[in-house]
């Protein structure tokens, strides 16, 4: 990646200590921008900013994005050109169970950064949306204008984010984009919940010396895609060209089955036991499967970690780590 350092350049970034927000800010920083990480550490970790402290041009706030006269105060001051919207309440679970906080923090955060780009002049807003807005809708891949039909709370603040931010960029005239993310992984990726992304309950299970576990015959399939090509295609949209309010699928356009991931990992775990396949988890989608095109014909993003080398990355990483 180049450097051009230029601190004139500055950038927001919500839920800057999460998994996707850690590694933006990090993209951010190499390229020589300023940035401001804003979290409320629900779930982030001050420990994913290891690298952006040693720099010089970062900055953090431990804030809720959800209130918004707190929130207008800091974007005021800092006045950057972009915000990157990645702080929310991440647990569909926790959506399920809590709709009210998924409200909080997935649609009124929202609103406070529109509201705070607004009287800020901010000219450019990107925000974490994801592929939970399309529910289960069986006409793979999914496009950006396949039918929304979102299953839990989660898909539905996720989805009247868009409908906020597409209504605010119209009317206020700024450019906003909102990442549809599919299946992301990578390092810093938070294993703790059942419910967590599989590669990283995967990769802990097998560094604990134990047996996955597959939910089904694991012939389902997901597009899985790196965190560095997701921090790069949120950098890419800070600086969108675009105007007015855009959608993107965030994916490779590539399936994976749960076998094929295990294959990966048994390469590199050659010890463990055999995996314990149980019954399918109710509501679990068999297939997924993004259309990258889009994002590819209007803002030249293409995904450009091939699986294979992005798990085995991964799995190093984890290896130095925690060695
Ligand atoms: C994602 C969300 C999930 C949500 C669903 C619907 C994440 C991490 N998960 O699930 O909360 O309900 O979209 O929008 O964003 N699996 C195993 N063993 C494990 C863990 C998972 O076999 O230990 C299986 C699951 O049953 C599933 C597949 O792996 O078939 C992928 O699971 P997951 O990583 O949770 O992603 P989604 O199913 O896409």
């Amino acid at each position: 990646m180049q450097k051009h350092h230029n601190p004139e350049r500055r950038v927001l970034v919500t839920g800057g200590a999460g998994f996707i927000g850690s590694h933006t800010v990090d993209l951010l920083l190499e390229q020589g921008t300023s940035v401001l990480a804003v979290d409320n550490l629900a779930t982030g970790h001050e420990a994913n900013l290891e690298t952006a402290k040693k720099s010089t041009d970062f900055r953090f706030e431990c804030q809720d994005v959800a209130q918004a006269d707190a929130f207008h105060q800091i974007v005021e001051r800092f006045h950057p050109q972009a915000i990157i919207h990645l702080a929310a309440l991440v647990s569909v679970q926790e959506s399920i169970h809590n709709p009210a906080l998924n409200f909080e923090r997935n649609v009124l955060a929202t609103q406070s950064v529109i509201d705070a780009a607004q009287k800020c002049d901010v000219r450019n807003v990107v925000f974490a949306s994801s592929a939970a807005i399309y529910g289960d809708n069986p006409e793979l891949p999914l496009r950006e204008t396949s039918e929304k039909q979102p299953l839990s709370p989660y898909g539905g603040a996720k989805l009247a984010s868009e409908a906020l931010l597409m209504a605010a960029a119209n009317t206020y005239h700024f450019t906003a984009t909102a990442n549809r993310y599919f299946n992301v992984y990578g390092p810093r990726q938070d294993p703790k919940s059942p419910y967590s992304g599989v590669l990283s309950i995967f990769l802990s299970r097998f560094l604990q010396g134990q047996t996955p576990t597959v939910f089904g015959d694991g012939q389902q399939t997901r597009d899985f895609i790196s965190v560095q090509d997701v921090a790069r295609m949120n950098v890419m949209a800070a600086c969108s060209p675009l105007d007015g309010f855009h959608a993107f699928n965030v994916c490779t356009g590539s399936a994976t089955s749960l076998l094929d991931i295990l294959a990966v990992f048994r390469e590199q775990f050659p010890d463990t036991h055999e995996t314990v396949f149980k019954e399918a988890r109710p509501g679990d989608i068999i297939h997924s499967l993004g259309a990258p095109e889009f994002a590819r014909e209007k803002l030249g993003f293409s995904a450009s970690v091939p699986l294979r080398e992005g798990l085995t990355a991964y799995i190093e990483s984890a290896r130095t780590t925690t060695v």
